[in-house]
């Protein structure tokens, strides 16, 4: 009895020892494929290495749904002695590589997968069990409206959700838009308020590092027909100023084939008829330019901005489609500017002397939340900001041209002045200048007036009494002397 117990067991673990050397390995959970798109089932097989020149030559894929047990028999999703085209396609090789790609997956490939292969052993053959199991999913994208019903229009809250029925550890997802690839991971994506410009094709890819799978909705948001327009502008005279503006309109077979901007100051009402600043069918150069598109940006630039240039401006654009047309009004608001750099003495008086103190403020009559003053001393930029720039005690060094810029997003201007500090030591300077300027003048004159005559009273000593002669004399010295005969004739 004890006997016949110990060779049971001894022969279970012969078994085991030789069953260790065939084998195949699946992953151990199921793999989740999406209907429609393709999935990998990674495989690996082994048998004895001991056995030298073992050759593999026959490998076969059976599915449960259709097979039993060991799969023994046919059918086959996959047999390597007879190769057809399939969705199942053998991605492995006769050595340890089983992998199976299964394409085009369909609900009714759920289910589980074993392989067998066949050596030129006999009886070397092994069957994996139990197999590796395929769960197909299906991914939807889904629009959940949080708000409106009806035609999705501007301002309309909803979120775009990704679902895939299986659950999968390590999988994630990839939204694109019109096949550009967006910026939010997970399976939603939340829209607050949409607008036009949110119309578009959107895709969920669903990854895995096994399957992969995606699904397109198409967002169409209409606009109705507006143009939009910002809080009044400030510009700044001589300067340049952008005015931002977006328009809409319903988006289906419209098409925009002219875009005006009027202003109040030179038409009236919805700006029908001329004149306009700037006019697509007609475009001149002018200080209005058209920085907008056909589709719903209408920003306009206007260059060299005048005080007359002040005022409300209004844009209208026109469709293909009969009365499809639209003015956006009340329009824009502009308000030009004046930029003033002014100095403040805060003590002395005259020409500015070292030691003054002074305020240099920059002046813009006009109101822009956000806007800010930039300064800069012969062109490099100061580190100061504000409008003021205070120098409480100015030396010669603070000499210089100093510009302020003033800056909105929108609009810029700058504007200079010239700061002169006349240093107490300069004087000083001036003043040995001079002295020395002097010295040189005195001795140069005193040296010119000894020459001529010294050179004059020569000739003199020998004709002293031909005193009638003493124009010819002149001349002749005149003749010889060149210029400098001259300059002393003017002496
Ligand atoms: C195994 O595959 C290699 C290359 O694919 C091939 O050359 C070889 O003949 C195959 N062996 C058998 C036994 O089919
Ligand atoms: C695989 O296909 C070949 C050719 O049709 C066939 O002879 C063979 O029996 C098949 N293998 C199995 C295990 O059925
Ligand atoms: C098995 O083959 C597949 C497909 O050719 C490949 O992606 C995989 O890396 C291979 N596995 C191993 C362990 O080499
Ligand atoms: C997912 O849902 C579909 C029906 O929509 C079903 O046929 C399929 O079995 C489900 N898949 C899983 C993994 O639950
Ligand atoms: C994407 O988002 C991250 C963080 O939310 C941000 O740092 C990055 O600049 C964004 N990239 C683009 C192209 O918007
Ligand atoms: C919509 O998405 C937001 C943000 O992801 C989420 O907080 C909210 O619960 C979602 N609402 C619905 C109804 O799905
Ligand atoms: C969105 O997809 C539809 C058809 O699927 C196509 O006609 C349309 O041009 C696409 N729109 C964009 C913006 O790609
Ligand atoms: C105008 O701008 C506001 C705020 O940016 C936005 O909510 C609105 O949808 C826009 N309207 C149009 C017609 O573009
Ligand atoms: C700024 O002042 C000038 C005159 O210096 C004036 O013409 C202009 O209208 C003023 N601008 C604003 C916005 O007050
Ligand atoms: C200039 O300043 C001096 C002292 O700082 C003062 O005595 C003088 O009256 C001032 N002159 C003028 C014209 O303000
Ligand atoms: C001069 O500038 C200082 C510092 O910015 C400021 O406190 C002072 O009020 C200014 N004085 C005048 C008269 O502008
Ligand atoms: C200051 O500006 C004047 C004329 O605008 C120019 O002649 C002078 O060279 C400038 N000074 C400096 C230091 O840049």
């Amino acid at each position: 009895m004890k006997t016949l117990h110990l060779s049971v067991i001894l022969l279970t673990l012969s078994g085991v020892l030789a069953h260790s050397d065939w084998g195949v390995n699946y992953p151990n959970n199921p793999i989740c494929a999406v209907r429609g798109f393709s999935v990998s089932i990674p495989c690996s097989y082994s048998y004895p290495k001991s056995k030298p020149n073992i050759q593999v030559i026959q490998m076969l894929w059976c599915s449960m749904n259709s097979n039993t047990d060991k799969c023994q028999n046919p059918p086959y999703v996959y047999n390597s002695s007879s190769i057809t085209t399939s969705d199942f396609e053998y991605a492995g090789d006769n050595k340890s590589n089983c992998t199976l790609l299964i394409h085009n997956v369909q609900f009714s490939y759920s289910g589980e997968y074993r392989f067998r292969f066949i050596t030129d052993v006999s009886g070397g053959m092994w069957t994996g069990e139990p197999g590796a199991t395929l769960q197909v999913a299906d991914l939807k994208v889904s629009l959940i409206r949080l708000s409106g019903i009806g035609t999705l229009k501007q301002g309309d809250s909803l979120n775009l959700t990704c679902d895939v029925n299986c659950t999968q550890s390590s999988s994630q997802f990839v939204w694109s838009k019109n096949n550009e690839r967006l910026n939010t991971s997970g399976p939603v994506l939340h829209f607050p308020a949409v607008t036009v410009r949110d119309s578009g094709n959107y895709s969920c890819t669903w990854k895995t590092n096994r399957a992969s799978g995606s699904e397109t909705i198409s967002l169409l948001v209409e606009g109705g027909w507006g143009v939009n327009y910002t809080t009044p502008i400030c510009a700044v005279r001589g300067f340049s100023v952008s005015i931002p503006c977006s328009y809409s309109y319903p988006q289906h077979n419209y098409q925009v084939t002219q875009m005006l901007w009027c202003s109040m100051n030179s038409n009236t009402g919805g700006c029908h008829n001329p004149p306009y600043v700037y006019n697509s069918a007609s475009i001149t150069t002018s200080d209005f330019e058209y920085a907008g598109d056909d589709k719903s940006d209408c920003t306009l630039l206007i260059h060299n901005v005048q005080f007359s240039y002040s005022g409300e401006y209004r844009f209208r654009f026109i469709t293909d489609v009969s009365s499809g047309m639209w003015t956006g009004e009340p329009g824009q608001i502009l308000q030009v500017s004046d930029l003033k750099v002014s100095l403040i003495r805060l003590s002395g008086n005259g020409t500015l002397k070292q030691g003054d103190s002074l305020n240099l403020t920059c002046d813009v009559n006009c109101t822009q939340s956000s806007s800010q003053f930039v300064w800069s001393k012969n062109n490099e930029r100061l580190n100061t900001s504000g409008r003021v720039l205070h120098f409480p005690a100015v030396t010669v060094r603070d000499s210089g041209n100093y510009t302020c810029t003033w800056k909105t997003n929108r609009a810029s201007g700058s504007e200079t002045i010239s700061l002169l500090v006349e240093g107490e030591n300069q004087w000083t300077i001036w003043i040995i200048v001079l002295v020395i300027a002097g010295v040189i003048f005195i001795s140069v004159t005193g040296a010119v007036i000894y020459n001529r005559r010294f050179l004059c009273d020569c000739r003199f000593v020998h004709t002293e009494q031909q005193k009638e002669d003493d124009s010819t004399i002149y001349e002749n010295a005149q003749q010889q002397m060149g210029s400098f005969a001259i300059y002393a004739n003017v002496k």
